[in-house]
């Protein structure tokens, strides 16, 4: 990484230089290296939202939000969703490298077999009511995976990273149909190891143990293209909430629970499920404009679902993916008619014209198809953050050891601007108030 140009930082009132230099990466803006800025000035720099901060280097992924380019490890979105499975993708973001077949091979063979949970994890599910939200069960299990593979895991040892990560993408299918089923109160699936990973995860999740459950393939296809899309997205809210918790050292699973608890949040993973709830509620055509007015009306806290992002500022690039995706799977199923699908399309047209959102430059972003996908799939919208978070678990695993791995590595911990009371003392309770 070279040293670029320097920039002059200037205290009027002491009249001091202090000299900033910038920081190149391979592709991207340049940034200011600010390491040693509070040493040298005393003071911090204020962010809030960290729309302006880059808190770390990466090697994975690389988003150009104004030209609407999204790269996994160098490769564009749209050739990996074209030409390579989850799993590819998967070793892609992991190990830096798309596998060789004999790769491929090993790594989903050690996928496979780490598919099971730990068969006492399964009472934790009955603990919970069955109208608990999914996400919450997940909070809940996929946290408790840090009490079932402690001992054997020390995070510098790169092979014992390894096997985390391999238990994190193998288990979490699992873990999310498990939720499902429990909230619908029908028994748990136990995986088939004679499964692709997305045909694995839908008997699991959409078979029963009485008969054989055969998915058609265009939909097989269009998950692992959804799981791949939502695979990572670089220091995103819950990526960067994973990074912080395993900055102190903590047990990674811990961690990716906490990756689950921000994905959660609807202006974040939750906007799927949103998605489909506000085009439930728009119900027809004829109601697009009143919300768009909605939208628009700042005393109004309603927003337009699946639309804006806080990077791309031109089309996510992933949306037009999943837009294709739900064409096809609408085709396979013969929904062409899809009410819903129609209502979408519409409210994409009307949003795309109008000089609020075309001004504020808020396109529709991953969360606004996908939720059409997945409930012609036949997952219920309250699973779709679930989904989201079974794609995502990897980009989660990937950033944690790729953290993990930099010697140089240190504790987060931001600083902040107090605006709170200055030094006071303390009043004997008789004479306060
Ligand atoms: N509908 C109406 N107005 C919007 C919307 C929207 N969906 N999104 C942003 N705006 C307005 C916002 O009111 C603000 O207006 P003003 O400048 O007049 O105050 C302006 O656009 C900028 O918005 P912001 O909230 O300051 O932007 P941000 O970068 O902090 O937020 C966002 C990005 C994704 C949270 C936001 O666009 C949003 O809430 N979208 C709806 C929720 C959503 O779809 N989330 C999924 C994000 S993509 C997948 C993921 O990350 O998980």
């Amino acid at each position: 990484m070279n040293t670029n140009y320097q920039f002059t930082l200037k205290n009027e009132t002491t009249q001091t230089d202090y000299e900033l230099s910038t920081l190149c990466g391979t592709v991207g803006p340049d940034v200011l290296d600010m390491q040693t800025l509070y040493q040298r000035t005393g003071m911090f720099a204020y962010d809030p939202g960290f729309t302006s901060t880059a808190s770390c280097k990466s090697k994975i992924t690389y988003i150009d939000g104004d030209a609407g380019i999204l790269m996994y490890r160098g490769y564009p979105i749209e050739e990996l969703a074209e030409h390579c499975t989850f799993l590819e993708v998967c070793h892609l973001l992991l190990t830096g490298e798309l596998p060789d077949q004999t790769q491929l091979h090993k790594f989903t063979d050690d996928i496979i077999h780490h598919t099971l949970l730990h068969d006492q994890l399964t009472n934790f599910f009955k603990g919970f009511r069955r109208d608990a939200h999914p996400m919450a069960i997940m909070v809940g299990v996929v946290g408790a995976l840090s009490a079932f593979y402690h001992d054997a895991l020390d995070i510098r040892s790169k092979e014992d990273r390894d096997m985390c990560a391999i238990r994190i993408i193998a288990k979490i299918p699992t873990i999310v149909a498990m939720s499902y089923k429990y909230s619908i109160g029908l028994p748990f699936m136990y995986p088939r190891n004679d499964l692709s990973y997305v045909e694995n995860f839908m008997r699991m999740m959409l078979g029963n143990p009485c008969e054989e459950y055969r998915p058609n393939p265009v939909l097989v296809r269009a998950l692992d293209r959804i799981l791949i899309l939502h695979a990572d997205h670089e220091q995103n809210a819950s990526t960067s909430t994973v990074r912080l918790a395993g900055s102190s050292g903590a047990n990674p699973y811990a961690c990716v629970t906490s990756g689950i608890v921000c994905l959660w949040g609807p202006a974040h993973g939750g906007a799927n499920e949103a998605v489909l709830n506000m085009l439930l509620e728009i119900g027809s055509v004829d109601n697009i404009d009143r919300y768009i007015k909605k939208a628009k009306d700042k005393s109004d806290p309603f927003r337009l679902m699946g639309f804006g992002h806080r990077v791309y500022k031109n089309f996510d690039p992933r949306a037009k993916l999943i837009r294709d995706t739900c064409y096809e799977v609408l085709d396979a199923l013969n929904l062409h008619d899809d009410p819903l699908f129609k209502l979408a399309l519409e409210l994409e047209r009307i949003a795309l014209e109008d000089p609020y959102f075309v001004e504020k430059k808020l396109y529709p972003n991953v969360d606004f198809y996908s939720g059409i996908v997945l409930k012609a799939l036949g997952i219920p919208s309250n699973m779709f953050t679930a989904m989201f978070a079974m794609g995502r678990s990897v980009g989660w695993i990937a950033h944690w050891d790729e953290m993990i791995s930099d010697p140089n590595q240190k504790i987060g911990r931001p600083r902040q601007l107090y605006i709170g009371e200055p030094q006071r003392a303390v009043k004997p309770l008789a004479s306060r108030g």
